[in-house]
């Protein structure tokens, strides 16, 4: 009687079609009101002799269907895996759907086309860390810990207790410590770019805490102010696309260069906007100057042998200037409206030949 209703059960278990059948027949045979539960509870009743028989022939039983159960409920189990992962299976071979296409944010554009036109000039990509030391930031760079350069940046400071090897750590606050970092790890001549996010704390319609800046270094022999001029009215000619960009250098400061100078792009007005071109006002786009001859001792150059020139300019500001956005926070906002506005085809890779405005 026993060996049918084991008969029967294992039957029933390889016959579940799905896991909820399986489960109905688990708790028919092993639930608390279960054929196979009443079986055990008739063992209370019987004789001793009986129940030596009966016993172990029924605790198999239970035994034989519960490890039935658990088989059939692991195959049953692969089973639904493989049907999932068959109906999950992508084809990466198919064409992106045009509806979910997204687009290169115009900082990612005008990289691009700073990247294009520099290395047109014969400039590499360097790049540093985003987290620094206030050496690399500040004292590589001719900005001990006591001038008052250190405090017209707004620096975002690591605690104290997050120094390493003694020095203070903090978000860059420019691009310059790659001037520092490039200059260490190689030997001149040398011609970068340093594209990359900076941080300050700073924030209104034309500062965000963080923000975009490329730097350029050059060092060589022989380098002169009319070097760095040309270069920069080659690249922001070649940037804006127009040959009637006119620049003013104002002498400036900066701990790190010397002479320095502000440039200013001259703006005109076009169908009520203002743009790059022309001379009708001034606007400034970017800070520069003759690498500081301490700058240069600094890193074990002799500077009567070595001189340079280097510029930061704010990436952000040439993307607003030349594509006409006027809030940079939006930049930042992440609102896709926005990016479906500003945002240019990830196809149209900036090209010297096509025109880096893509
Ligand atoms: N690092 C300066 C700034 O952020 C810009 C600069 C770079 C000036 C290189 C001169 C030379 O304001």
């Amino acid at each position: 009687m026993l060996d049918d209703a084991r008969g029967s059960a294992r039957g029933e278990i390889a016959g579940a079609e799905s896991l909820p059948a399986l489960e109905e027949i688990r708790v028919r045979l092993l639930g608390k009101q279960g054929s196979i539960t009443a079986l055990l509870k008739t063992l209370g009743a019987m004789s001793p002799e009986e129940r030596q028989v009966q016993g172990p022939a029924i605790h198999s039983l239970r035994e034989a269907v519960t490890a039935a159960i658990a088989d059939r409920k692991a195959a049953l189990e692969a089973a639904a895996l493989e049907a999932r992962l068959a109906t999950e299976r992508l084809d990466m071979t198919l064409p992106v759907a045009s509806a979910r296409q997204g687009s290169v944010h115009p900082v990612s554009q005008v990289m691009d086309e700073l990247a294009e036109i520099f290395a047109d000039l014969g400039f590499a990509v360097a790049t540093g860390p985003e987290i620094e030391d206030d050496w690399h930031n500040f004292t590589a760079l001719n900005i001990p810990e006591t001038h008052p350069a250190r405090a017209m940046h707004d620096t975002f400071y690591f605690p104290d207790d997050m120094a390493i090897d003694g020095k203070k750590m903090l978000l860059r606050t420019h691009t310059s410590p790659v001037q520092i970092r490039t200059m260490t790890n190689q030997s001149p001549p040398i011609r970068i770019i340093a594209p990359g996010r900076v941080y300050r704390s700073d924030s209104d319609a034309t500062h965000t805490p963080m923000f975009h800046q490329i730097e350029g270094l050059v060092i060589d022999r022989d380098i002169t102010l009319g070097h760095l001029k040309w270069t920069l009215e080659t690249f922001l000619k070649a940037f804006f696309e127009r040959d009637d960009v006119v620049l003013r250098m104002r002498p400036s400061y900066f701990p790190f260069t010397e002479p320095s100078a502000e440039v200013d792009v001259g703006w005109s007005m076009e169908k009520g906007r203002r743009v790059v071109g022309g001379c009708e006002g001034w606007m400034e786009v970017l800070g520069s100057g003759m690498v500081h001859s301490r700058v240069i001792a600094n890193m074990g150059l002799d500077p009567d042998e070595w001189q340079g020139f280097a510029f930061g300019c704010g990436i952000d500001r040439l993307a607003m200037l030349k594509y006409g956005m006027d809030d940079l926070r939006a930049f930042f906002d992440g609102d896709i409206r926005w990016l479906k506005h500003y945002g240019f085809r990830a196809l149209d890779v900036p090209t010297l030949s096509g025109g880096v405005g893509a």
